[in-house]
């Protein structure tokens, strides 16, 4: 048959293959154009404030991912242990991802409100001072470093062109709005309407000045508390694939 024909001749067989895999791909690829996105969007999500997120690059600058995972799998264990498994839309406005591969610590994916703020930074500046037995390096420096903020502005908009939906005002009001949510004091009522359940507040301690302390603390504070699961929707918006 026609078939020894192509089984003979290597040129064809690969033709033929390449237009067989070729199909294959643009039925996977082609619909994903298509959707608006990937990810279903739950409600709660939004952007981090722009303390959260220079809170969130400080965490990535010093690492804290290469011993924290950022991604409960929905594993008995792991959900008794943590909360609620993570969904995609979490970690849908997060650039770069940190949910990391490795767990010497434990998961911080549902950290956010476990501790007070003083909790926080206590074991940040010496983590024995509040569990003796633990292994975790001291980040005492951070609280004597005053926040760099002079391109948040530049950073939020980088942040939008890959898709973060920063409007323009949040853009242009990103120093108030950092300001208000370090200090908890001036255009806070603002903030909250841009950013719900901001968490307001001297985060260090020392309400005198900003430091990359309170970022930290701040970004912490705010993680896996966006959505809310005692709402029955909440899970059911993992997409079903
Ligand atoms: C060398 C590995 C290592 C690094 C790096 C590290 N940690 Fe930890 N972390 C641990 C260990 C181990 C624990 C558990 C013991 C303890 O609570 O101190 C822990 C605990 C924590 C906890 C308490 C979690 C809980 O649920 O009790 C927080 C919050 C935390 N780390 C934040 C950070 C942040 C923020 C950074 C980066 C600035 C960081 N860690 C860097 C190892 C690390």
């Amino acid at each position: 048959m026609n078939h020894s024909l192509i089984e003979k001749s290597a040129a064809l067989l690969f033709m033929l293959t390449f237009i067989v895999i070729s199909i294959g791909g643009l039925v996977q690829i082609v619909p994903l154009f298509k959707i608006d996105t990937t990810v279903t969007k739950v409600e709660g999500m939004r952007p981090y404030t722009p303390l959260e997120q220079l809170g969130r690059n400080i965490y990535t600058r010093e690492g804290c991912y290469t011993c924290h995972s950022q991604m409960i799998r929905p594993f008995r264990d792991e959900v008794e242990r943590y909360g609620h498994y993570s969904i995609p839309a979490e970690s849908m406005y997060d650039h770069p991802f940190l949910w990391g591969s490795k767990r010497t610590g434990p998961d911080l994916a549902r950290v956010g409100g476990k501790y007070s703020n003083a909790w926080q930074l206590a074991h940040l500046i010496h983590p024995q001072s509040v569990v003796p037995v633990s292994i975790m390096p001291s980040y005492a420096f951070l609280k004597d470093k005053p926040l760099y903020v002079d391109d948040l502005n530049l950073h939020m908009s980088a942040l939008k062109t890959v898709g973060v939906p920063y409007d323009d005002e949040m853009i242009a009001s990103a120093h108030a709005d950092l300001e208000a949510q370090a200090t908890g004091q001036g255009a806070t009522e603002a903030l909250l309407k841009r950013y719900p359940k901001a968490k307001l507040g001297d985060f260090d301690g020392d309400p005198s000045r900003i430091t990359e302390m309170d970022a930290l603390i701040a970004y912490l504070q705010v993680l896996g508390t966006l959505v809310d699961f005692s709402e029955p929707d909440a899970s059911s918006a993992t997409p079903s694939k």
